[in-house]
């Protein structure tokens, strides 16, 4: 992000040969597991990695984007951001397959009564996993549609119970030098982090992630467990989550951190507001050839402008 523009991303950067590899790496590990990518459903409990099928997840009908195309899944795993792997867009489907994603804890904490250290796959059980077809629109101009497979992050909060001090949640990610090459890297203050207002984190749209596809997520994708939160840019959805922290300040993100003058809190989607290097009118649908105009809060208007009603979005970009 902070070193590509937008107009420097050709599709030809998906790469058969990253493609290729991460694919044989995921084939790999499933089969050692006794999981192949086909393999009928398994019960959430023994599910163990990522490309596993996800047993009995509907697709919630209010958020199946009607008349827009889904990515192919090839795209999705082979066209990624997480800096954690590398900053171009095939590190991670290339080194992301030896990420160790069980055990995995996600500790709950901070301005909580309940607070509560999670294993991821009990975590995954906490309420029914629902399929939802959202868009992502990343802040460097390209976007993709993707069947993502979560619950409501509401679902969490409810469990641990936020005190009147929890204004915000931080999420903080996964910063291992072992496992993930580009944290040797000083390209951005590790770990990764990022914040919400405990509103937008209650927001109905705020998705605590674990697959896609009908699948357990891809490590380079995120696993085991990401936000994804649709009418924001790409970068406040954090991947490979460790920690969800209630606090009482506004958390500084590790793009804030890294250039406050390109990357803000809010950081919504809006087509007026842009960024210092490159406009935000409109984007590229990864697969199609010509722009498509941005909408604000990336078509999710209707659902969220309440969230920012008589907020300066200049301002509070
Ligand atoms: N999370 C972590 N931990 N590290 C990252 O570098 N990149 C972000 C976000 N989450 C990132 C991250 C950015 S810039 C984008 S656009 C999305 O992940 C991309 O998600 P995807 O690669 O699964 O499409």
């Amino acid at each position: 992000m902070l070193i590509r523009r937008a107009s420097d991303i050709v599709p030809s950067e998906v790469t058969p040969e990253s493609l290729f590899r991460a694919r044989r790496t995921w084939l790999g590990r499933a089969a050692l597991l006794g999981v192949a990518a086909a393999a009928p459903a398994l019960p959430l409990a023994s599910v163990m990695a990522q490309g596993a099928r996800l047993a009995g997840v509907k697709p919630n009908p209010h958020y199946a984007l009607a008349g827009e195309k889904t990515n192919p899944v090839t795209e999705f795993r082979s066209y990624c951001n997480f800096y954690e792997f590398g900053s171009s867009k095939s590190d991670p489907a290339q080194y992301a397959g030896t990420l160790k994603l069980r055990p995995w804890t996600v500790a709950v904490e901070g301005a909580v009564l309940k607070p509560r250290t999670f294993d991821v796959d009990e975590l995954m059980r906490l309420a029914a996993l629902e399929e939802r077809v959202y868009r992502l629109r990343c802040v460097e101009g390209w976007s993709m549609v993707i069947p993502w497979v979560g619950f409501p992050l509401s679902a969490l909060i409810q469990q641990v119970q936020p005190t009147g001090q929890a204004k915000y949640v931080e999420f903080t990610t996964l910063a291992d030098r072992a496992q993930m090459p580009g944290v040797r890297s000083g390209i951005l203050d590790w770990p990764y982090t990022e914040g919400l207002r405990l509103d937008e984190a209650m927001h109905p749209l705020a998705l605590l992630t674990f697959g896609a596809y009908g699948e357990m997520l891809a490590p380079q994708n995120g696993a085991p467990v990401r936000m994804v939160l649709p009418w924001k840019y790409g970068f406040k959805s954090a991947k490979s989550i460790v920690r969800i922290r209630f606090v009482e300040h506004e958390p500084r993100s590790a793009w804030m951190k890294a250039n406050p003058t390109e990357y803000g809190f809010y950081a919504n989607v809006n087509p007026n507001v842009d960024h210092p290097r490159w406009s935000q009118a409109s984007e590229r649908r990864l697969g199609e050839f010509g722009k498509r105009k941005t909408l604000l809060f990336n078509g999710y208007g209707e659902q969220v402008a309440s969230l920012y009603a008589g907020m300066d979005l200049q301002k509070f970009y």
